[in-house]
């Protein structure tokens, strides 16, 4: 991130304080996050899409009151995806209206909840969910503002876990079977729902546009069958999230002017060609604002030399903190930042202290011969579903997220306890 430097000392800052100091307050491992770039990040989406535009932060990536409280001074809107995101939000005082509810399988509870407070919009994502809805809405006497999650059937180039818009696959409503447009009907035909516009994503961890611009062009095609169809023009668009960040050198990453700039125009064309009023778009970035803002800091416990294969070094977490590379086969890179050394590098791979093999953070790297037990070692760009999807497995303690900015950390989501583990266990 922005403000990590590293002294002439080899000591590796955040925000003008020392990891050593950092690890000695707040213990390892912990996720280090710099507010201010945090905040550049999320107004460089905002600016980049200017006015006639909403950019919502999607609060799966990571989400705190904090994070909450930074996106509405920095102008942003939030997507939420449960009812328990959708509690933090609300918590730290996000407005409703600018707060979007998603889902595959929303229940009726988070469905009368979200009506209630009164979100923005509602991403609806099947027949029987415009059927609930509607009732629920009927039965609240108010009109909910919904958008239709279409698949628009592009082959995004990332892990198959994580791609959303091919055919096979359980989110959104097809465009190429009909189902789109059927839903489009369902929904006009519900007077306590107002239909908004149609959303799309195509998939998360993505650096080629082409999918983004025929996702683009295909959202704006259904607009100008609606039209023809129904005699209405919807005024809205949701592009989604997914653009990919680097996460090692080897990683090339779009700048949000971009992707804004190149969006804007396939809309403004296609709209032009099927004499439509360009509708309001709206993205959905994630992992591009808060991933590269935070780095895992931790400590390293053993060092253990492989003859002829490569070194292990485990840290005091793992894929309890970031099961990324486990899910995904993500890749990470890490470097030593408690001091400066120079040792020849040394294959290693980096891993945690949970019960299987498969505990791997960092599966390829190099770090110097010398790496001994106590040493601090960061692994960058783990602010985004890093902290999010971190679990309790062995009963590990997730890790807190401290928050560093103008030479001052924060906690903002402090480190469990085992209290916080028996707490739940009532025996
Ligand atoms: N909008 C919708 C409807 C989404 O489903 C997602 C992510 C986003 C926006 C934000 O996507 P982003 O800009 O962060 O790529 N756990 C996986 C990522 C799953 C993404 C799920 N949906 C990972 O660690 O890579």
């Amino acid at each position: 991130s922005r403000t990590v430097a590293r002294g002439a000392d080899g000591v590796v800052t955040v925000g003008g304080l020392d990891v050593r100091t950092l690890a000695a307050d707040h213990g390892t491992p912990a996720y280090l996050l710099d507010e201010d770039d945090f905040r550049t990040r999320a107004r460089a989406w905002r600016d980049a899409f200017g006015t006639d535009a909403d950019v919502y932060y999607a609060g799966k990536a990571f989400l705190s009151k904090a994070v909450v409280r930074w996106l509405h001074e920095e102008g942003l809107n939030l997507d939420v995806c449960s009812q328990g995101e959708l509690a933090v939000a609300l918590a730290a005082g996000m407005p409703a209206e600018r707060i979007a509810l998603h889902g595959n399988n929303k229940s009726s509870d988070e469905l009368e909840h979200a009506v209630k407070v009164g979100v923005g919009h509602i991403v609806v994502d099947s027949y029987q969910e415009i059927d609930r809805l509607a009732a629920i809405a009927a039965g609240q006497g108010v009109r909910q503002p919904v958008l239709i999650r279409i698949t628009v059937g592009v082959e995004a180039h990332t892990h198959e876990f994580i791609a959303t818009a091919h055919e096979d696959q359980k989110f959104g409503l097809s465009l190429s079977g009909g189902a789109a447009a059927e839903a489009v009907r369902q929904v006009l035909a519900r007077p306590s729902l107002e239909l908004r516009g149609i959303h799309s994503h195509i998939g998360s961890q993505i650096f080629d546009m082409a999918g983004f611009e025929v996702a683009a062009r295909r959202v704006v095609g259904l607009l100008s069958e609606v039209r023809d169809e129904h005699g209405v023009e919807l005024p809205e668009i949701d592009l989604g999230g997914g653009l990919g960040i680097a996460y090692t050198s080897e990683d090339d990453p779009r700048e949000p002017a971009e992707i804004a700039a190149a969006l804007a125009e396939i809309v403004r064309r296609e709209c032009a060609a099927a004499e439509l009023r360009a509708p309001r778009l709206s993205v959905e970035p994630g992992r591009a604002i808060v991933g590269p803002t935070a780095f895992t800091l931790y400590e390293v416990g053993t060092v253990k030399p492989l003859e002829g294969l490569r070194t292990y070094v485990s840290v005091d977490g793992g894929m309890s903190d970031n099961i990324r590379t486990a899910l995904y086969d993500a890749e990470y890179s890490v470097a030593l930042v408690s001091r400066a050394s120079d040792a020849e590098p040394m294959l290693v791979r980096v891993v945690g202290k949970h019960c299987e093999s498969g505990d791997i953070v960092v599966r390829d790297a190099f770090l110097p011969a010398d790496l001994a037990p106590g040493d601090l070692i960061a692994v960058p760009a783990t602010g985004a579903y890093c902290r999010s999807m971190a679990s309790n497995y062995n009963h590990a303690l997730k890790p807190p997220v401290v928050a560093v900015r103008d030479g001052a950390a924060r906690v903002i989501v402090r480190r469990e306890t085992e209290e916080d583990l028996l707490r739940l266990d009532i025996g």
